[in-house]
Formats: structure tokens, sequence, C-alpha cells
């Protein structure tokens, strides 16, 4: 009895086992402006933006309430836990993540979900000084690492979808922002490449006058695959209740008829006339619409304030163990659940893409196709070694000093009759300085040397109130230093992996750019907050706009 039971015993824990264990996540890739499953099949984003806001402080110049503080959501196991059976009932695949923090552990949530079936769409920006700043835009080395360091702790995991480059950094008067965007895309596509990744790269977009977002579009998509994006997010909030795909997305659908890359809705999920009926899911999910998106990011799941109003569907109580669902919720359940848009064209006849010629500045789209250098670590600390003048910060939260410290050296080094114009940049010209690459401790050094020897390297030149430091091994002054150590400040390569985890630079604290958009939706954990300093502000509070500001910023 026992001896013949027994293989029946091993068989039925065979078959457990093998019932349990979960088949790995497909592989998605790209295949010209679609998406597709390792086995042919075509793969559409049913998607929801999954992160608890940060910390909002209102003040005059956070005009969407974007947060300054984030919570990482895949470094919470329990919530992941807790989640995933909501995510998976709603039938959703992929999660948009807007930031996230490289120094902790993401392998539970990252298994959660991959076992599951859903895919991570992760921002590399973070608030505050961890994005391009739209008030003093640089695509330099501290934004670099970041991203790659990000990109390392992520590179582990089987069911990262994207990365995407920024989120609503360019907006309708700032489209010479553009390059440094495209910059940020290529940086990122080459080290990838080099790590032989094939996860995308995208860029969320905010939604707007088609004068300039299709340019921007196209600018982000032209010329080759190494400096193209894979993936145009468009976060668009135009279908609002009870409305219809000719009323509200057949003129931006047309639009986009011919994009040679794929595009979704990086945000969508209109609250200004509720309930919301979440048809719009269904509708970008079928076939009116399948031939040019590939599916999109419902905002959001999480509590999300912003100054249009709340755009969460659950809730999550104090003890952080249960989920409330509202209302909103149950109808985006019915909607997504009830889509089943086509499994074309095939992979098999799907065109590769071409890459268009980049289009030209227009009136209303002003961004030159010159792009800023890859950043160059090496050459920048070469410089901050060579500098007769350091800055060297009392404090670890250095940032704002920073920011401070580079307005009151820029007015004093214009006075003296010298320029900012190496540590600026300008996306409209595509002239960047030569230091535009560097940090900004390095890009403050530079001016502080520079004020420092233009006054015959007085010692009290070089104080800054405590912040500066003469380096008495100097050899060279600041100019020499710069053009010996970045020799190439044009260049572009493949950048190599941080050399340490993070940390070492300090930054401005302008506006950044991230967060959220014009019609309402709010990205949260990303982007903006309230700087409390402002370089372009703090240069024309010193009333050298003329001078230091067309350095600076050159807005
Ligand atoms: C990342 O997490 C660590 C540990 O909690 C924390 O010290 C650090 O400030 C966080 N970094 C960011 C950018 O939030
Ligand atoms: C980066 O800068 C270093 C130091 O000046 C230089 O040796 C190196 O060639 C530069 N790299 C590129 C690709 O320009
Ligand atoms: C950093 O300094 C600024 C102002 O100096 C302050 O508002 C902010 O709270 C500080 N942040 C931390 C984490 O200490
Ligand atoms: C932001 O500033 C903090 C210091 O305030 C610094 O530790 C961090 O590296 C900076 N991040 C970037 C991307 O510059
Ligand atoms: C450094 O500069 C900041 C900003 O101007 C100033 O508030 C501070 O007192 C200075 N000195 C030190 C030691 O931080």
């Amino acid at each position: 009895m026992l001896v013949s039971l027994q293989p029946v015993v091993l068989a039925t824990a065979v078959a457990t086992l093998l019932a349990s264990r979960v088949a790995a996540i497909p592989k998605v890739t790209r295949t010209g402006r679609y998406l597709y499953q390792e086995d042919g099949t075509r793969f559409y984003i049913r998607g929801i933006a999954y992160q608890e806001q940060g910390e909002v402080v209102e003040s005059d110049d956070n005009e969407f309430l974007e947060p300054s503080t984030f919570i990482d959501p895949l470094a919470i196991p329990a919530a992941c836990t807790r989640d995933v059976e909501y995510l998976t009932q709603a039938n959703i695949n992929t999660i948009r993540v807007y930031s996230v923090n490289s120094t902790l552990n993401h392998d539970s949530c990252m298994k959660t979900f991959s076992d599951a079936g859903i895919y991570t769409i992760i921002d590399l920006a973070l608030p505050l000084n961890g994005s391009i700043a739209r008030d003093a835009p640089s695509w330099s080395t501290n934004l670099l690492n970041q991203y790659l360091n990000t990109i390392d702790v992520f590179s582990k995991y089987d069911n990262v979808l994207a990365y995407n480059v920024g989120n609503e950094v360019v907006l309708g008067d700032s489209t010479q922002l553009a390059p440094y965007v495209k910059a940020a895309a290529r940086d990122v596509k080459a080290y990838l490449k080099s790590k032989s990744s094939d996860v995308l790269v995208g860029y969320a977009a905010i939604n707007g006058a088609s004068t300039w977002r299709n340019v921007l579009a196209d600018y982000l998509s032209c010329g080759s695959d190494a400096t193209a994006i894979d993936l145009y997010g468009l976060n668009d909030y135009s279908w609002c209740g009870d409305s219809s795909f000719q009323s509200s997305y057949a003129g931006t659908t047309s639009q986009f008829a011919d994009y040679n890359v794929v595009a979704y809705f990086s945000e969508f999920g209109c609250i200004s006339s509720p309930p919301r009926l979440w048809t719009e899911a269904a509708a970008l999910l079928s076939s009116d619409m399948s031939s040019v998106w590939s599916g999109g990011i419902a905002f959001s799941y999480f509590p999300a304030a912003s100054a249009a109003g709340q755009f969460g569907m659950v809730t999550v109580s104090t003890d952080g163990n249960t989920i409330t669902t509202s209302s909103d919720w149950d109808r985006l359940v019915t909607q997504y659940g009830g889509v089943s848009p086509p499994n074309s064209p095939a992979q098999s006849s799907a065109s590769a893409s071409t890459y268009g010629t980049c289009p030209s500045a227009t009136t209303d789209f002003l961004a030159s196709n010159t792009l800023p250098p890859t950043p160059n670590e090496s050459a920048c600390n070469c410089l901050e070694n060579a500098l007769s003048c350091q800055f060297t910060p009392q404090t670890s939260n250095y940032s704002v000093v920073a920011g401070e410290l580079i307005n009151t050296g820029c007015s004093l080094l214009g006075e003296s009759g010298g320029s900012c114009t190496e540590i600026g940049g300008d996306g409209q010209t595509g002239v960047y300085g030569r230091l535009s690459g560097c940090d900004p401790i390095v890009k403050l050094s530079f001016v502080m040397s520079s004020y420092y020897e233009a006054n015959g390297k007085q010692a009290t030149a070089c104080d800054f109130a405590g912040n500066g430091t003469v380096n008495a091994a100097s050899q060279a002054s600041a100019a020499p230093a710069a053009s010996s150590c970045i020799a190439s400040p044009s260049a572009t390569f493949v950048p190599s992996a941080p050399a340490t985890t993070a940390g070492g630079s300090a930054s401005t604290s302008t506006r950044a750019s991230g967060g959220s958009n014009g019609n309402g939706g709010s990205s949260s954990g990303n982007g903006n907050g309230a700087a409390s300093t402002n370089a372009l502000a703090g240069i024309a509070i010193m009333g050298v706009v003329a001078l230091a500001s067309a350095a600076w910023t050159l807005v």
C-alpha cells in the first residue's frame, strides 16, 4: 500500500510544483512602430500609473502642485503583494513608475509583478535636482550617473519594458529644451546597447498644440536609430466623460498615422466630467487606434492630486494593509477587461522604422538639431582638480547652496569683466559651453576660480562666505585648464557605468521638469516641487541679467 502510493504522491508533488511554477514573462521587443512578444503576438500596454504621491509644497512656482519628494513603490514588498491581485483583476499588464531609488532593493516587487505578467515602465528622473531643469537645462554627469545607476540596478529584471528619459520636460513655451531630452535618449540608448539590453528608451510628452507637439514627436524620433527614442508617450487627457473616438482621439490619431516608432498614451484619464467611465480605454485598445497606438497608462492607481483635482482610484488604509477601491476603479476593471485589440499586423509584415530628416526649427518649435555632448566625467574631474578655487560645501545638502552661489558668482564675475558662457548652453542655437556637461560643483568651482583669478588671486576673492577653498596645487588658470581637460567639448560617445554609486555631486536646485501637465494629470513622484532657489531668478535679482543670464540659461 505504502509502496504503491509513493509514486502517486511523488507525481502529485511534481504536478503541484509545475503548476505553481510561473512561466517566465515573455520578452517584449519593438519591430518598427509596434511591440511584439517573443511568439509574435502584438503587445499592447494595458497600464496604470503606480506611485504614491510624494510631498507637495505649494508655492507660486509650483503651479501644477508637483511633489518634491518621492516614495519608491518598487521597494515596498508588502505593498506590491497587496496590490498585485487588484492589478491582475483589472487585466493590467504594465505599471508606470515615475521615480525609483537606486540604492534600495527591488527584487521582491519586481518578481511579484513579473510572476503576474506585469511589465514596468521606469522613469529615470527624480524630483528637484534629478531632472533636466526647465530654467537652467543641462545634460550633465550628475544626471547621466543617476540615470545609469538606475539602469544598472534594474538590468537584472526580466520585466522592464522601457526607461523614460523625461516626462513633460518640453512645454509649449520651452521647446528649446528638446535637444537636452534627445541627448539623454541618445546616451541612455548607447549605454543599453553596450550592455546588450533591448529595453526601450522613451519620453512622455505633455499634450499641446499640434504646431509644436507633433514637431517634438518627430524631432525625438528622427535622424537615426542611435539617437531616436523607441517609444513616444503622449500624456493625453482629452477624452472627458462620455465622449467618443471621433470627437476626442480621431484628430490626434490621424496626425500620428505615419509615425515611425512605437506610440502610446503615457497617461490618460480625464477627471473633469465625473464619473470616469473609462470608455476611452476601450477606444484606445480597439481597431480604431491600434494601427497607431500600442495602448496606454491610466492615471492613477494611488491617490494623486494635482491642481486639477484627484486622480487616484484606490485608497490605502492607514496601516497600509488594505486597499479600498472606488467606482472609477470598478469601471476601469470593466473596460480593461473587455478589450481585445487586433493581433495585427503580423510581426513578419511589420516594417522596420525609417528615420527621416530631423525637423527644422519653426516659430512654434525652437529646438536646434545640434545636441549637447555626452557628459564626460573624467574630463570634468580633471578640471575640478586643476582649478585654483574650489567649491567646498559645508553641508551634504548642498544643492540649494550651489544654486545660490552660481548666481552670485556669475554676477560677481560679470562685474569683473568675465562671463559664465562656458557653464551654460542654448538649445535654440545649439551652442553649449565647454563645461555644459559637468555637474554643478565643477561649474561652480570654475566660476569661483575665474572670479578669484580676475581679482589677482586675493584670498578674499575665493572665500564666498566660507564656501570656497584655494587650491594651492593648481598650475593653470581656469580657461586653459578647461581647454586642456575638456579637449573635445562636443564629443559624443558610449558612456560607461558610473565609477561609484551616485553621490559626490552637488546640483543647483532650480525648477526641475517632469511632474504634471496642463490638462491636469499629475505624475506623482516626479519632477518639480518647490525649488527654494532658481538660477535665473537669482541672476535677475543680482541685476546682471543681460550678461549673466545669457551665459547661464539662455532661456
Ligand atoms: C534613497 O534611499 C536612501 C535610504 O533610505 C536614502 O538615504 C536616500 O536619501 C534615498 N535617495 C533619494 C534620492 O531619495
Ligand atoms: C573624456 O575626457 C578625458 C579627459 O580629458 C579624455 O581623455 C577622453 O578622451 C574624453 N573622452 C571622450 C570620448 O572624449
Ligand atoms: C536642504 O536645505 C534646504 C534649504 O537650505 C531645506 O529646505 C531642505 O529641507 C534641506 N533638505 C534636507 C534633506 O535636509
Ligand atoms: C542632488 O543634490 C544632492 C545634494 O543636495 C546630491 O547628493 C545629489 O547627488 C544631487 N543629484 C543630482 C542628480 O545632481
Ligand atoms: C555658503 O553660501 C551660502 C549661500 O550663499 C550661504 O548661505 C552660506 O552662509 C555660505 N557659507 C557656508 C559656510 O555655508
